[in-house]
């Protein structure tokens, strides 16, 4: 084994992650922490200034529900979640971040978030729960609170979270590395907060080859939530509820303040509008079908059908828009001017939060104003934060239960999971879509102040088993002596009979996952027994595993990167194969279960037990609350 130094941590409560949830996390933390004289630790596997997906900035805050000035209810954005994801949400989780999610948003602009405001001094709407911000600082801002709230002292910046570390079944806290020197570390905690984001590069990604590391969710998230929450046994749900959004081609860029503020529309290449065109097959999607806005998955899904038909490119009509909105301002000065404002608020929207976006642009000479440009769908993504849904099954806080709820969604602590001491936030957090950035910011508050309560309520000092941090120390770390061991055997260091590279690794876990689950070479078709296949080919490619070898620092990360992502297909795969329909459409598709079945209004949950090893899947009662 390498010669790393341990260096150990004991904590009372250990935050995994420092992005949007965690930040929101060590704010509310530090101050529960304060008056109880607790210690509280933070770990990301980056910087947090620039770490997770709001690393480039954002153009909007997608969750505000404006509760204060009556603009909404509560009832109000459960409905619209509820109707989105196909009637499959836990409204309990839903509501207990909408209610919190408008004091999160002031707490933003407090501490120096520019969000739009207009004449009257009112926040400008992108659409009915969007704001408009000037956002490329906007992680800076949100982590500079959390690093004065913890300290520096409190906060760990590039150590990856490898594993959770499980002594006789209770969390004990984290084990991980250093990204930059050799360091393994052991963090012991009475708690922990599990808020590593989503997972991305799991399917082959549409850009590979020179395009290869450009996706629309942050190639830093690699299923580690997912992989924790897994290894330690919790129960997780909606494990086959993947986002694919759809964005402008090539370089991702976000198409919200197109649709929603410019009220653009979209068409194939005949100009045909396929939200018209194809609106009949609405009907066979239930009262999903039916409601307002149209599901995201739906809206995909009739696109879809006209690029199945051979009807693409696909294109926003940018140009059409613009000239719409200026074209109701009589006045030929301020019209102009106005012009000028909507060509500077198209490019400001890529350059907040999709810069190369606005470099694709510029270098294929378009000017929205002018012409169209393509949009597409991206590879599936999982991330419980926005229209996806896969996450830890959590339970809900108390006073939102009924007598109807309270046995399937509360055991005790708001946003914890089912093994006792994991809490999850964000994307980590099932069924309880829609939270995006300001939504994950209050839901890691609500986190950390419930496990504030719990680390009271269990003082104890986290269990302790030195001999099991040696042991993972040494299977983490043996990538390298893999490397060491075998790297005179060829005269290149990527091809090698004796080992696998984790790029390598990387792309047998993307092909088995796009051809057999639903990736973009079968327009996200698959069926059960393309699914089995693919578990089949799962199994092979763990047995190469233990053969995984790391040249450095950064290729160790990458290697236990594979790892976690292919954990997180695996419960993909499972849950796809267990769900006996089709539920959303434009997300994926099942060939042999081509129907939405009303039976199946349920939540599908998977476990996989860390004592036996088998993977347990079962079905559980959605409720509606509201
Ligand atoms: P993240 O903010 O992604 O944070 C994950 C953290 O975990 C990071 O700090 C990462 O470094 C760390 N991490 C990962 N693995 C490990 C590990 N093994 N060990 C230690 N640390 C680890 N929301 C909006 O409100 N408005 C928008 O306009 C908007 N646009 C978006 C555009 C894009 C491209 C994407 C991807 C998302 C967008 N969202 C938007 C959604 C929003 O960014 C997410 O909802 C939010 O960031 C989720 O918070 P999180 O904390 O779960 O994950
Ligand atoms: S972002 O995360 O990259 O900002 P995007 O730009 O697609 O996402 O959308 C921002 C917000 O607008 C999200 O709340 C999304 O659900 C919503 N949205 C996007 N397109 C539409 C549409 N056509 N109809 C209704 N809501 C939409």
């Amino acid at each position: 084994m390498p010669n790393w130094e341990t260096v150990e941590v004991e904590t009372d409560l250990l935050i995994c992650g420092g992005g949007m949830a965690a930040c929101g996390a060590a704010v509310e933390a530090a101050h529960w922490a304060k008056k109880h004289g607790l210690k509280v630790t933070l770990v990301d596997k980056a910087a947090m200034d620039r770490s997770g997906a709001v690393a480039m900035g954002l153009s909007a805050i997608n969750q505000y529900v404006g509760l204060k000035d009556g603009e909404n209810t509560i009832k109000d954005y459960v409905e619209y979640v509820r109707n989105d994801l196909m009637g499959v949400t836990r409204e309990d989780l839903v509501a207990s971040i909408a209610r919190h999610v408008d004091g999160t948003v002031h707490l933003f602009e407090k501490w120096g978030l520019p969000i739009w405001k207009d004449a009257e001094g009112a926040y400008v709407h992108e659409g009915r729960w969007q704001l408009m911000i000037n956002g490329e600082s906007y992680k800076v801002i949100v982590a500079e609170a959390a690093k004065n709230a913890l300290g520096m002292d409190n906060i760990h910046e590039r150590v990856f979270i490898t594993e959770p570390l499980m002594v006789d079944g209770k969390i004990a806290g984290a084990v991980g590395f250093s990204v930059r020197d050799d360091k393994f570390y052991v963090f012991k905690a009475k708690a922990v907060i599990v808020a590593m984001g989503g997972a991305v590069h799991v399917f082959k990604p549409r850009s590979v080859g020179e395009g290869l590391g450009r996706s629309w969710y942050p190639p830093f998230n690699s299923g580690a939530s997912a992989y924790f929450t897994l290894r330690s046994g919790c129960e997780m749900t909606c494990q086959e509820v993947r986002f694919i959004p759809v964005r402008f081609k090539d370089a991702y860029g976000p198409v919200g303040a197109w649709f929603l503020l410019f009220k653009s529309q979209a068409t194939n290449a005949k100009g045909e509008l396929y939200m018209q065109t194809n609106k009949d097959e609405l009907q066979k999607w239930g009262p999903y079908g039916k409601v307002k806005p149209v599901p995201a998955n739906l809206r995909n899904w009739l696109m879809m059908l006209d690029v199945m038909e051979g009807k693409g490119p696909i294109y926003m009509q940018t140009a059409d828009a613009i000239k719409r909105i200026s074209d109701a301002v009589e006045d030929p000065k301020a019209r102009k001017k106005k012009l000028k404002e909507l060509e500077s608020e198209a490019w400001e929207d890529f350059l907040d939060m999709t810069i190369s976006q606005a470099l694709l642009w510029a270098a294929t000479n378009i000017a929205p104003e002018e012409q169209p440009s393509e949009i597409a769908a991206c590879e599936p993504y999982f991330i419980g934060s926005h229209s996806g849904a896969s996450g830890a099954w959590l339970s809900g806080p108390e006073d939102l239960q009924t007598d109807a709820t309270r046995d399937d969604y509360f055991w005790g602590y708001a946003h914890m999971a089912t093994v006792p001491g994991i809490f999850c936030a964000g994307d980590a957090s099932g069924a309880s879509s829609h939270k995006f950035s300001s939504g994950s910011h209050a839901e890691g508050r609500i986190a950390a102040k419930a496990a504030i309560k719990y680390v009271l309520d269990h003082p104890e000092a986290p269990s302790s088993n030195g001999a099991l941090a040696e042991t993972l120390k040494e299977k983490i770390l043996k990538p390298l002596d893999v490397f060491q061991e075998h790297k005179d055997a060829s005269s290149d260091p990527d091809i090698n009979p004796n080992f696998l590279k984790p790029k390598m690794a990387m792309f047998r876990l993307q092909k088995i996952m796009d051809e057999y689950a639903g990736g973009v070479s079968t327009n996200f078709t698959t069926n059960e027994h393309m699914l089995n296949r693919g578990l089949e080919l799962l199994d092979f490619l763990r047995e190469d595993f233990e053969h995984l070898a790391a040249e450095d620092h950064h290729e160790l990360l990458r290697c236990w990167e594979n790892v976690h992502r292919t954990w997180q297909a695996e419960a993909h795969i499972r849950t796809l194969l267990y769900r006996d329909e089709t539920r959303w459409p434009g997300y994926y598709f099942r060939s042999d279960k081509p129907d939405l079945k009303e039976d199946w209004k349920v939540f599908v949950n998977s476990r996989w037990d860390p004592a036996t090893g088998d993977w347990e899947m079962s079905k559980k009662p959605i409720h509606q609350i509201f």
